[in-house]
């Protein structure tokens, strides 16, 4: 049988932070990462516009490369616009949505905090998945419009300053009652990417929750068990600009094993 196609799509480089998992589940799969960087970020974007562009960029990529499984690697993508693709396109998809549950269950102090573009943090999605899932644990939502776009710039070589990190994060840290927040959820697929980053500048040490691990077992629990690496496969990362990265970027892009680039036209 021919090696599976999968399709890991995100607005930017977040969704490197599940890819880099699943390539590394699937040495057998030809893997196409895909961003919208034409629109990026989603975060700002309008619900309704959101879902049509997600639905026509996808649809645009399912055309040329038909993928086996599409990642939708984005949370601000996920919470909104998954049951869409369902019900246009007939291929399986796996979203990125945040790891309310498995952290509310994780907690000693029964402190979590939810770090996710200011979308995400939002939606009626989250909010379920707190109303369902925290089970009593104190659950803080904190939206942030800049991080995505320092992930990126840290992916690039241009690296913002610790303050301007320490900002960003300072709200999930939660220290009343005796109890301090203990875990953090990362609801934005660019977040992984700053890990080192918010290690620097944490006011105490939390648990970084990041989806990506259980990304790739659900991948594979699809794909069914993965079989021997084939010679010669290499991944490719499509467009919506186009362009092709800066040297920097590119170099940062080969150590996640991307060496072809291309475009997509939506
Ligand atoms: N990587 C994205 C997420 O998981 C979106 C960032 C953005 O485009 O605003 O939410």
């Amino acid at each position: 049988m021919a090696a599976p196609t999968i399709l890991v799509f995100d607005s930017g480089l977040g969704g490197l932070t599940v890819y880099r998992e699943i390539a590394a589940a699937r040495p057998d799969a030809r893997l196409i990462y895909s961003a919208d960087d034409e629109a990026f970020p989603y975060g700002p974007m309008e619900e309704s516009k959101l879902i049509l562009r997600v639905l026509a960029v996808v649809g645009a990529l399912i055309e040329k490369h038909r993928p086996d499984l599409a990642v939708i690697a984005c949370n601000t993508a996920s919470t909104i616009v998954l049951p869409d693709l369902r019900a246009r396109f007939t291929l399986p998809f796996v979203g990125t949505v945040p790891a309310i549950k498995p952290a509310c269950a994780a907690s000693a102090t029964r402190r979590v905090s939810v770090l996710g573009t200011e979308a995400t943090v939002q939606r009626e999605y989250t909010r379920k998945l707190i109303a369902e899932f925290a089970n009593g644990t104190d659950v803080t939502l904190i939206g942030s419009a800049r991080l995505a776009r320092f992930a990126e710039a840290e992916l690039r070589g241009e690296p913002v300053a610790d303050r301007e990190i320490a900002d960003e994060i300072a709200g999930c840290f939660i220290d009343s009652d005796g109890r301090r927040t203990d875990t953090v959820v990362l609801a934005c697929t660019h977040y992984p990417l700053l890990l080192h980053r918010f290690r620097q500048v944490e006011p105490w040490p939390v648990t970084y929750l990041d989806p990506a691990p259980a990304i790739a077992r659900r991948v594979g629990q699809l794909l069914g068990p993965a079989r021997d690496a084939e010679p010669g496969l290499s991944a490719q990362m499509v467009t919506t600009l186009g362009q092709k990265p800066p040297a920097e970027l590119e170099k940062a892009l080969f150590s996640f094993g991307i060496k072809e680039f291309g475009g997509i036209s939506v």
